[in-house]
């Protein structure tokens, strides 16, 4: 893997650091002996030039729009996988045969059942709390339910946590919008898929039957794909530092749902649709756009740009398509998808979006599809940690099962007061 070295010169000394050379991406410059050696710390906040770890799962090339998942392009993966499949292929790193993919399912829907006493739990939440606000208390609560998966030094453990947290994930978050429109929970029905049981907790009412429509069913399951891993994004980079130290799986992805929920991270997608709607009518436009080109104005674009693509997101590609199949499906139109694609043309031509390199993002067009089927905006970002679970739990389980793995410790450049002695406080 060592291509060649750097030499890094500071002062007097002069060292060697060996360049790094991944499969894909840029090469790395290792500087993991570069304190040893010279006394000194790089300094990156916010990560902009840094690559954390090593990690097999998902490949980003943010210039060229393109995201693979263990290598498959994931426009491939949203047109003719699934969402059972390509969790599958994240843990696993190939693609399952039949007979692989029916266990690895029967196995997901075996555990999509809560403790009972988990119900009472979600009482202590407040009538009208924010589904995020429950699912980081209820996700971070699972350990105290299942401490027969929390040994993370057995592998055997580590796969039935991360069963149990892509099982359990819908009927969390489908009891957390439950809860907060004061009806019944709906205990999962394993007859159905994945997503289909996902809708039906979420929609369905005991007093009736629930229908599941195949079309919303693919569309949804097309976003839990969409959503399902990033690379070491904000709550991914959150879920490995928190498990760095040892911590169980539950809690370390009970903190990836807490990152996830700001709104330059997950909580976009809410911030999107109800940017949208406040805009209301393509008219409006450029006046929101002069404000997200005003420096003195806080206002963005929500869904708009992107840590790691300076071109369109590949995801919000396939997104923009299924607005139209949703809409199609179920005979429904929103001029709110009028006013998104106009933006997007006028936000696309203009100077200050092209020379940023901002382009929408998979949250520009989410909500539009997830609003249609029926979701409230609070949901949006709920259903994205849902997704991301796989990820984040695929991600965890390559760093634990790394013999080399290390706390996550970085240090800083320190700004405060050099050492002074204390005062007593009569004499301040
Ligand atoms: N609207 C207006 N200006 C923007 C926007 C935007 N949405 N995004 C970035 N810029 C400007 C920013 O002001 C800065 O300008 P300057 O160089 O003059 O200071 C420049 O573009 C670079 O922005 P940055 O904030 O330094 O870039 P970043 O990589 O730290 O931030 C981001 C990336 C996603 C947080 C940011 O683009 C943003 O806040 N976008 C809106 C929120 C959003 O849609 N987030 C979802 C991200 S995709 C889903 C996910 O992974 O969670």
């Amino acid at each position: 893997m060592v291509d060649n070295n750097a030499t890094l010169n500071l002062g007097e000394q002069s060292l060697d650091l060996p360049v790094l050379e991944g499969s894909c991406g840029p090469d790395v410059v290792d500087i993991r002996k570069l304190y040893a050696q010279t006394g000194n710390f790089t300094y990156d906040p916010g990560f902009t030039s840094t690559a954390s770890c090593e990690s097999a799962l998902t490949f980003i090339d943010g210039e060229e729009g393109v995201l693979l998942h263990r290598g498959y392009p994931i426009g491939q993966l949203a047109e003719s996988s699934s969402f059972m499949e390509t969790s599958y292929l994240l843990l696993n790193g190939e693609l399952p045969d039949q007979d692989t993919l029916n266990d690895f399912t029967h196995t997901i829907t075996r555990h999509t059942m809560l403790h009972d006493q988990l119900r009472q739990f979600y009482q202590g939440f407040r009538r009208d709390a924010h589904p995020m606000a429950i699912m980081c208390g209820v996700v971070g609560a699972l350990s105290a339910f299942y401490h027969d998966s929390t040994d993370i030094s057995d592998p055997e453990h580590r796969k039935i946590s991360s069963h149990r947290l892509i099982a359990k994930m819908p009927t969390i978050a489908a009891w957390a919008y439950k809860y907060s429109i004061g009806q019944p929970f709906l205990q999962p029905d394993n007859s159905l898929s994945y997503t289909g049981n996902f809708l039906r907790m979420t929609f369905g009412v005991p007093a009736e039957e629930y229908e599941v429509l195949p079309a919303v069913e693919r569309a949804m399951d097309r976003i839990f794909i969409l959503h399902a891993d990033h690379e070491q994004n904000a709550s991914t980079s959150t879920v490995r530092l928190a498990g760095s130290s040892g911590a169980n799986p539950f809690a370390c992805v009970a903190a990836g749902i807490a990152c996830l929920w700001g709104p330059a991270h997950g909580g976009a997608n809410e911030a999107a649709l109800n940017m949208l709607q406040e805009i209301g009518t393509p008219d409006r436009i450029p006046e929101y756009i002069e404000r997200a080109k005003d420096k003195n104005d806080p206002f963005r674009l929500m869904g708009f740009g992107h840590r790691v693509y300076k071109n369109y997101d590949p995801r919000a590609t396939v997104m923009q398509k299924t607005v139209r199949e949703v809409f199609e499906a179920l005979n429904v139109t929103d001029p709110v998808f009028e006013t998104a694609l106009r933006l997007e043309e006028l936000a696309l031509s203009d100077d200050y979006f092209a020379e940023k390199k901002l382009f929408p993002n998979v949250d520009f067009y989410s909500g539009i599809i997830l609003s249609a089927i029926g979701f409230p905006t609070t949901m949006f970002t709920a259903l994205f940690a849902l997704a991301r679970t796989v990820g984040w739990v695929a991600q965890w389980n390559e760093m634990i099962s790394d013999p080399g793995q290390k706390i996550g410790r970085p240090r800083q450049l320190y700004t405060g007061p050099t050492q002074r002695d204390y005062i007593s406080l009569d004499k301040r």
